[in-house]
């Protein structure tokens, strides 16, 4: 069973971009690209979601997704709650089904879930009472699928050709669950060509049975790309030694101004935070004129409200 999309084809909840039809993809894009008109307005409200209870259940840290799905369902008019994990039950051994139930008693309609094990967002959706949504805000090396989808909203805005981009996706690749987010998404809307660039200890193995092409090279990857994005070495996910050091790092897959020229002239920088400057990028980079970084920021607000809106708004007059 589909746990994602119900009968009807509309989205159910949001667990991972892998199998989601192309056409969903572009109407949760669509929809998002409606809702920039209202985070720019001056009164940023829309009655969406008025009595429903979303709640943020964050287990990893977070700035950008936690504070945006927040605004997203804000503006949205829903009641929001933040769950403390550090002060809450699970640090008194409270299992995550119990959390979950204690919750749902509490006549919650939405969970955002960021956990650091692969599944939990899905265990959350395998569990949830019928009228209940989940969102996945990341979990473990799996899948982040609203930042991929932020990403691809904001390559759209800039280049809506999609069909004939060349992506680069430069760093931790074998830690980020938000490249293989991002791959399953650029391939859905028919990007052509999309390179990882990495040393092979960050690689996961067979990447390219995603159908991405690798490099272990940077400056080949950037030669002729519409779109960079540069990935942080993901330290708290590592087991053991991948890398000699991070000023090594730079040296060889930095993404100074230097290697920017081998790109397309109209290139754009993007990176889903948070940066390490001098790490996987260089301040004139990440502050240049090419640079996405903090659009994508803005762009996040826009399609977590669609994605909240698509889940619970379909939803709405339903009897629980
Ligand atoms: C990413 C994450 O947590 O997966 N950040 C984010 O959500 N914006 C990437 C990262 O931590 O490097």
């Amino acid at each position: 069973m589909d746990l994602q999309v119900d009968e009807s084809g509309r989205l159910r909840h949001l667990l991972t971009i892998e199998g989601l039809a192309p056409d969903l993809i572009t109407a949760i894009l669509d929809t998002a690209g409606s809702f920039t008109s209202v985070t720019e307005r001056s009164v940023k409200k829309v009655p969406l979601l008025r009595g429903k209870t979303v709640v943020n259940l964050f287990f990893e840290p977070s700035t950008r997704t936690r504070m945006t799905f927040e605004l997203a369902a804000k503006r949205l008019s829903a009641d929001v709650l933040n769950l403390d994990i550090e002060h809450s039950s699970t640090r008194k051994g409270e299992t995550l089904l119990d959390t979950l139930r204690n919750l749902e008693a509490m006549q919650v309609d939405m969970f955002v879930v960021r956990h650091s094990q692969s599944g939990a967002a899905h265990f959350f959706a395998q569990h949830a009472a019928p009228h209940v949504s989940v969102l996945n805000a990341g979990d473990g090396y799996h899948a982040h699928p609203t930042q991929a989808l932020l990403d691809v909203f904001t390559i759209r805005t800039r280049r809506p050709d999609l069909e004939n981009l060349v992506v680069t996706i430069v760093g931790d690749i074998l830690h980020s669950r938000v490249a293989r987010s991002q791959i399953h998404a650029l391939r859905a809307l028919g990007v052509p060509e999309i390179r990882v660039a990495a040393p092979a200890t960050l690689l996961p193995r067979n990447v390219e049975e995603m159908g991405v092409q690798v490099y272990h090279r940077l400056e080949p990857a950037l030669q002729g790309a519409d779109v960079i994005i540069a990935l942080r070495l993901q330290r708290e996910r590592m087991r053991g030694a991948h890398l000699p050091s991070e000023a090594e790092y730079f040296r060889y897959y930095g993404l100074t101004p230097e290697r920017l020229g081998k790109a397309r002239d109209d290139a754009i920088v993007m990176h889903p935070g948070p940066i390490n400057r001098g790490v996987e990028i260089a301040s004139e980079v990440a502050d240049g004129p090419r640079s996405v970084i903090l659009q994508q920021v803005t762009n996040g607000i826009a399609v977590r409200m669609a994605v909240m809106a698509m889940t619970l708004g379909s939803r709405g007059g339903e009897p629980r």
